[in-house]
């Protein structure tokens, strides 16, 4: 390694030692190291050297140019989605993204536009419903039934039924807990059996059903699973349930909580209710990208913009906090669509905008949830506005940014408009 390379600069040990004394929570604690030491952080937050990566060249070189330098490492999640792509690594990933990908653009991706449509059409039916009513319904509730009713249309062809639904809870049940299990594998399994258990009877059943269904029928993505098993052995019915609840998890609340933000940021800011759809939702996702936090390990040393990295580092890309940067977002903390309305500003720069992350693990879904979000926001915001009768504080950071709290609203019409 070159001699002229320096540490990566950390915040003095006291000082962290301080923030940690004051009780604050992990998020606080990067955005305090970031301010202090700049956009690559040295930080001491357990055995494992830590690097908190916010700069966008730096974003760009771990995610986008090094990715076989810092690979995922998934442990926890794994028990859950077990080899499907989100946590798969090597030569196995890239078979099964090349796969998947045919799926989720281009071509592959406009046979699910039809789908798309019509899971939001029957949210829009349902909110048709709770206007004739004035009835109170949870919103962040209803963007979680919407983002998993398209996914599993797009997945079995299905609209989803309420049993499955009531089902495919434990999904969130098992991600809600994963932060808090027990660091052995087996003891982990153990703590939500039950939860896996109904998960895994879920799949199989569906599987089932796509392998029974006629095949003149246009395909989901489960059935060129099962098409791909006759071509390549390693598509096995175990690797098949781990794709399947892989894209259940990576694409439902993600995409839901996203939706919930951005009626909540509507909420405070009216004025914005007249904004391209698109422009809302990205405007959403630079505030809250609901994968916040992307964790990845270095496994041989390099150097970062002449700063020393070992192999072993843990090293954090941080979207929410590079999308909050002062020096890379004018008044960042402000809520203003019209930064991505199309001109000479909109913002362009590389690694600086990562809400679907970067390279070749990048979100496979980006398409469709870009398509999805702005297909529902198409039927809902003409419809009227919401009215919520409380609000939450704030927001938790876990595998994703939500919003902390119940979301209690009623939908009345525009006063505008008869
Ligand atoms: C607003 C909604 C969404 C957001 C913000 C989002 C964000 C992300 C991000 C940041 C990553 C990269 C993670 C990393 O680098 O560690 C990712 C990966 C992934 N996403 Fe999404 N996602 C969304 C919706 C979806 C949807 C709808 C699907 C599928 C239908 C999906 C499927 C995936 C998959 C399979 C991966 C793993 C790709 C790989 O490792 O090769 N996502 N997503």
């Amino acid at each position: 390694m070159s001699t002229d390379t320096r540490p990566v600069p950390e915040p003095a040990p006291e000082i962290v030692e301080q923030w940690r004394a004051e009780g604050v929570g992990l998020v606080e604690l990067l955005a305090r190291a970031q301010r202090s030491v700049g956009g690559l952080a040295g930080l001491r937050l357990g055995p494992t050297p830590t690097v908190l990566v916010t700069d966008p060249a730096a974003v760009q070189h771990v995610l986008g140019r090094h990715p076989d330098r810092y690979v995922k490492r998934s442990h926890r999640a794994r028990m859950l989605v077990g080899d499907g792509v989100l946590s798969a690594t090597g030569d196995p990933w890239k078979r099964q993204r090349r796969l998947l990908q045919s799926q989720f653009t281009g071509t592959g991706m406009r046979r699910y536009e039809r789908r798309i449509a019509a899971a939001a059409h029957r949210t829009a039916e349902r909110w048709e419903g709770y206007l004739r009513t004035g009835e109170t319904f949870d919103v962040a509730e209803e963007m979680r039934r919407f983002a998993l009713d398209t996914v599993w249309r797009a997945l079995t062809g299905l609209p989803l039924d309420d049993r499955t639904d009531h089902e495919l809870r434990s999904v969130e049940r098992v991600v809600a807990a994963m932060p808090k299990l027990p660091t052995d594998a087996a003891d982990a399994r153990d703590a939500v059996a039950a939860d896996l258990a109904r998960i895994d009877a879920v799949a199989r059943a569906a599987i089932e059903a796509a392998r029974a269904a006629d095949p003149a029928e246009e395909p989901g993505v489960l059935r060129v699973l099962i098409d791909a098993g006759e071509q390549y052995p390693e598509y096995t019915d175990t690797l098949i349930r781990d794709e399947l609840v892989t894209l259940l998890v990576a694409g439902h609340e993600t995409t839901a909580t996203t939706l919930t933000w951005l009626f909540l940021l509507l909420d405070r800011h009216p004025e914005a209710r007249t904004a391209d759809p698109q422009a809302l939702v990205n405007e959403t996702l630079r505030l809250y990208p609901s994968a916040w936090l992307l964790p990845r390990h270095a496994v041989e040393d390099d150097v970062i913009a002449g700063h020393r990295i070992a192999a072993g580092t843990d090293v954090l890309v941080c979207p929410y906090l590079t999308h909050r940067d002062p020096a890379l977002w004018p008044d960042p903390e402000r809520f203003d669509p019209g930064r991505f309305a199309a001109g000479p500003d909109r913002p362009g720069r590389l690694g600086a905008y990562i809400p679907f992350g970067l390279g070749a693990r990048a979100c496979l879904g980006t398409q469709f949830a870009l398509r999805e979000t702005t297909a529902l926001l198409e039927l809902l915001l003409p419809m009227g506005e919401l009215v919520f009768h409380s609000k939450p504080e704030g927001a938790a950071y876990s595998i994703t940014v939500r919003p902390d709290g119940p979301t209690p609203a009623m939908l009345r019409r525009h006063p505008e408009r008869p």
